[in-house]
């Protein structure tokens, strides 16, 4: 096989808790990941000309190493010593600064992508650590669908996929970059606090609106005023939102109309099996 495409899912953050500091200038988090059916497509093909080409049509988009899915390429090769050059095109729907994960999950989709054409594909826990290596969220899309995370957020453990569940996600207007929002987090947020655990979290999910929560909300609007006003459009629906990762899209379990001003895609969750469907 010499070409393949698969999909970039987004994520959500089902629930997200700080649980302290790393000492290397992180935090650490007790999270459950959840995959949409709102996805990127990456397609990769192997080329006989060396190097690494990245193409991306959506503007704004770096299609050179600042890319991550290009930073995923090059650390594959290096750590696989490959003779073939590549070339990478990405399909992107999904937004940026938006705390779905786009740039993390087109990373991981290129190292699933790799692995399915490397005749000798790297291990699993070479995999990982490449991942990590190359941001937080990264880890979690080799694996997809529902699962429990501490550290960073690469110490996961798979959950039993929830069925297909409806979900609104809102795109406001607006980026949050991820490190202003950790900066804002008060001390009290920072914690230290005890994370709860895998199995814990396996038995609450079978009621996921109570699991419903992000530490990073009220941080996120310290850094952004500008959320207050969606949040605002989002109380006044009636409807629990909460804002996904470090922001600034919102979303809501089951299908809502859009509060006014903003902009709503409808998608629900997307199974571990289903992860490269394109
Ligand atoms: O993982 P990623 O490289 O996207 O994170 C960007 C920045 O966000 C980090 O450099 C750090 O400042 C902050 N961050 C953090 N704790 C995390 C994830 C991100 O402090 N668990």
């Amino acid at each position: 096989m010499r070409t393949t495409s698969v999909a970039a899912p987004a994520k959500l953050n089902l629930h997200l808790e700080i649980t302290g500091l790393d000492g290397s200038g992180y935090h650490t988090l007790e999270t459950v990941f959840q995959t949409l059916d709102w996805a990127d497509t990456v397609h990769v093909a192997l080329s006989d000309q060396p190097g690494i080409r990245l193409s991306c049509a959506a503007p704004g988009v770096p299609e050179d190493e600042r890319n991550l899915a290009h930073q995923a390429a090059s650390a594959y090769h290096a750590a696989r010593s490959w003779p073939n050059g590549l070339d990478l095109r990405i399909d992107k729907v999904l937004p940026a600064g938006g705390g779905l994960g786009g740039g993390s999950s087109n990373a991981a989709a290129v190292l699933r992508a790799l692995t399915q054409l490397d005749p000798e594909p790297l291990s699993p826990a070479v995999l990982a650590t490449i991942a990590l290596q190359l941001g937080a969220d990264v880890p979690f899309f080799l694996l997809g669908g529902c699962a429990h995370a501490t550290g960073r957020g690469e110490q996961l453990t798979p959950l039993e996929d929830p069925q297909a569940e409806p979900v609104t996600v809102l795109v406001p207007k607006l980026h949050c970059s991820t490190p202003a929002v950790f900066a804002a987090l008060s001390d009290e947020e920072r914690g230290p606090r005890p994370a709860r655990g895998a199995v814990a979290w396996a038995e609450a999910l079978d009621d996921i609106p109570s699991c419903l929560f992000n530490r990073l909300q009220a941080a996120a609007a310290r850094a952004y005023p500008e959320l207050e006003t969606v949040f605002a459009a989002c109380r006044a629906t009636g409807a629990p939102w909460l804002l996904s990762g470090s922001g600034a899209c919102c979303f809501a379990l089951g299908h809502h109309p859009a509060p006014d001003g903003l902009c709503a895609v409808h998608t629900h969750f997307r199974s571990r099996a289903d992860l490269d469907r394109v």
